[in-house]
């Protein structure tokens, strides 16, 4: 193969003009990076050291020559030391949270309503809200160590991150050295992201590398920073805007603008423009001035986000699930755009529902091309008038999964027409009153409803297992490899064969089994997420872990419920955000035979911790079962649920015999009755604070 190239490859580089040394280089590039990967990967080498040293000093000369040739990810750049395979990973120390969204007016109104119901201000009282763009780029946490720029990570899952210290350390617009008197630690929190400007130069280069072209200035952003090779980093134009704190070692300000102030002085860029409003109305007027104003902002913005100014009142507020209760993003209308619907075909998910998905003629809609949109269930495609070959607006907020706004050329005599069987295993497709879903009755026989379940339990909020994503699941489920969620921890039998596999050596196995062994031990809270019940999603079996604190209790609980008219029924049903259809999706889970064989296979197999109650469990509510009602004055209902939980008390809505305390407010009725009635103790609002106090 080599042989027409031979003489080229004597030919001096001196004597080259500018075509015959890009062709040169290109070609000496594919071969070094093959040898990188015979020599590094592959422990098996063709040529010679010294034969690998001369290929590479033959580029070196030729990019040396013609400057204009030399890519940043050439060999001559990246090898040396041994490439790295993967980013360390790095815990946060404060969990890196996202944010609940806002689409309207009256989310907005509501949202501000919540704050103030929860803290209980009287209708006088000022409340302020911060209001400044939300950039479209990757959180990102620096981690200042006595002034000096020391650790850099991306949010990861929120809990761990990626360590990209070297690839953040070449972004201008981040301070490495920070003014003096700064606290000892200090986190600073904010969007790396590219000007829309520099994410066309950058594609318009890529191009002509023949190299990947991003999507959006975002994708941009965060295939330039996730580079093992930082001087990759180092020639993207990225750059950082700050706007938040992690970790501090002492507190630097009263206020979200005073963070602002403070991240201003120290050098950093903060998003503008800025508007500190006292109402919902004030709020809504920035919105629409920034949206207009769009088009002259130089970086991607999706919408705004609002924060609560005081840090005080933020501290109150605090967090439900993975969201801050003191601040908002008020996501700007989506983008939309005018496609064909080619086909229509039946998704069915890991509960069985059957969801009609539009295959579309490619389009682009505020910088991403898309191919498909959802059309969620049958009223809706009857309420859209929906067809194959109709011509349709479709739209897309954000990462939001794109929407059919409506049919432009309606015609009833072509609607598609819903299927009444499971396109997947053939069973029967039902309907139940009351419900929008159509499901398939084929359970456990249906194949697509195990594989569904299997991506779920392997995915990223549940077991997290790096290495199983969905196409492979679906592979291994197609072998036979995979068939239950147990055989995930039984891969190792299949290792042999797995190295066999197309693309795949005896690293890529080690990395999955390895990541598989990491996940062996589990908090009852993931696990019990992770089996994928129906309308139990992460705050909902956090709450369930919450109560039942072991899978043993929950387990024997569950048995108990089966009886509707047992304590373990109403107990179920006394946690909060739990009704009456969701315990029956429960019970009649843990009652399926073969739900129970998963588990009771999956224990053979993990370890599964008892779910850890956060912090104060010195706390002498720790473990006591409170319940309140009424009016209460000194605080919202919603904040003293927050803090009793915090304290690790559990809530429960009603009172049962296992109630501890009933706080009892103003005007308490039915529940304070019945407190009295069981003998359960009682405590005014005062009390209960005298109490939590000590
Ligand atoms: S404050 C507790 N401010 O939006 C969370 N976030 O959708 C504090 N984002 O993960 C975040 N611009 O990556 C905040 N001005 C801004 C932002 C912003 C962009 C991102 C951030 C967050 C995501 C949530």
């Amino acid at each position: 193969m080599l042989s027409p190239r031979k003489k080229e490859k004597s030919g001096a580089v001196s004597t080259m003009n500018i075509i015959e040394a890009e062709a040169e280089a290109a070609r000496l590039r594919k071969d070094l990076r093959r040898h990188d990967i015979l020599y590094h990967q592959k422990d098996a080498p063709e040529i010679s050291d010294a034969e690998y040293d001369a290929l590479k000093q033959r580029l070196e000369a030729i990019e040396t020559r013609f400057p204009l040739l030399a890519t940043s990810d050439s060999p001559t750049k990246t090898v040396g030391a041994k490439p790295l395979k993967e980013f360390a990973k790095v815990r946060h120390a404060m969990p890196m949270l996202s944010l609940s969204n806002s689409f309207s007016e009256e989310d907005v109104a509501d949202f501000v309503d919540r704050v103030r119901k929860f803290l209980n201000l009287p209708e006088a009282a000022k409340l302020e809200i911060v209001a400044e763009p939300k950039i479209d780029g990757l959180s990102c946490s620096l981690r200042y160590e006595q002034g000096k720029l020391a650790q850099a990570a991306t949010r990861g899952d929120g809990e761990e991150g990626e360590d990209v210290t070297q690839n953040v350390r070449t972004i201008k617009s981040v301070p490495q050295q920070l003014p003096k008197g700064v606290p000892e630690v200090l986190e600073v929190r904010g969007e790396v992201y590219m000007t829309r400007a520099d994410f066309q130069k950058l594609n318009k280069a890529q191009e002509a590398l023949g190299d990947k072209v991003f999507a959006n200035p975002r994708n941009g952003a965060a295939g330039s920073l996730r580079q093992l090779d930082a001087s990759i980093t180092a020639r993207r134009p990225l750059r950082f805007f700050g706007y938040a704190l992690g970790e501090v070692s002492e507190p630097v300000a009263e206020t979200q603008e005073g963070i602002r102030r403070k991240l201003a002085q120290w050098g950093f860029e903060v998003p503008e423009p800025e508007k500190v409003a006292g109402s919902a109305a004030e709020l809504l007027k920035f919105h629409e001035k920034v949206y207009e104003e769009r088009p002259e902002i130089a970086y991607d913005l999706d919408g705004i986000v609002y924060k609560v100014n005081s840090l005080d009142y933020q501290r109150r507020l605090g967090f439900v699930s993975r969201s801050p209760r003191w601040a908002t993003a008020h996501k700007f209308p989506a983008e939309q755009a005018e496609t064909i619907i080619n086909k229509i075909i039946i998704q069915v998910g890991r509960t069985g529902t059957l969801t009609p998905v539009a295959e579309l003629e490619p389009i682009s809609v505020g910088g991403v091309v898309v191919s498909r949109a959802t059309l969620h269930n049958e009223d809706e495609i009857n309420r859209k008038g929906a067809y194959e070959g109709a011509r349709i607006i479709i739209q897309r907020a954000g990462d939001v999964i794109p929407q059919v706004v409506r049919v432009v050329n309606p015609n009833p005599k072509k609607l598609f027409k819903f299927p009444d069987k499971c396109p997947e295993c053939g069973s029967k497709a039902v309907r139940e009153q009351d419900e929008a879903a159509t499901r398939c009755t084929g359970g456990l026989i249906c194949p697509a409803q195990a594989v569904e379940r299997l991506k779920h339990f392997a995915s990223r909020t549940a077991f997290d297992i790096e290495g199983l994503g969905d196409k492979i699941i679906q592979e291994f489920w197609d072998e036979k490899i995979i068939q239950t969620p147990g055989d995930i921890f039984r891969l190792e039998k299949h290792a042999e064969a797995l190295k066999e596999r197309e693309g795949w050596g005896e690293l890529s196995v080690k990395k999955l089994l390895d990541s598989v062994e990491k996940r062996r031990t589990i908090g009852l809270d993931r696990f019990t997420y992770a089996l994928g019940i129906r309308q139990v999603g992460q705050a909902t079996a956090r709450k369930i872990a919450l109560h039942y604190e072991s899978l043993d209790k929950l387990l024997h609980e569950m048995k108990e419920a089966k009886d509707r008219e047992s304590g373990a029924y109403h107990a179920l049903l006394s946690i909060e955000d739990i009704g009456p259809s969701v315990a029956e999706d429960i019970v009649s889970f843990f009652a399926e035979k073969h739900n129970q064989e998963v588990i009771h296979d999956l224990r053979q197999e993990l370890t599964i911790r008892d779910f850890e109650r956060p912090k104060a469990v010195n706390s002498p509510v720790a473990g006591k079962t409170v319940v309140f009602t009424g009016k209460l004055s000194k605080m919202g209902r919603e904040e003293a649920k927050a803090q009793a939980e915090m304290l690790g008390a559990k809530v429960a809505g009603s009172v049962s015999k296992n109630t501890d305390y009933l706080v009892a407010g103003e005007d308490a009725g039915s529940k304070l009755k019945k407190a009295v009635e069981l003998g359960v103790k009682t405590l005014t609002e005062d009390e209960w604070l005298e109490l939590i106090k000590t």
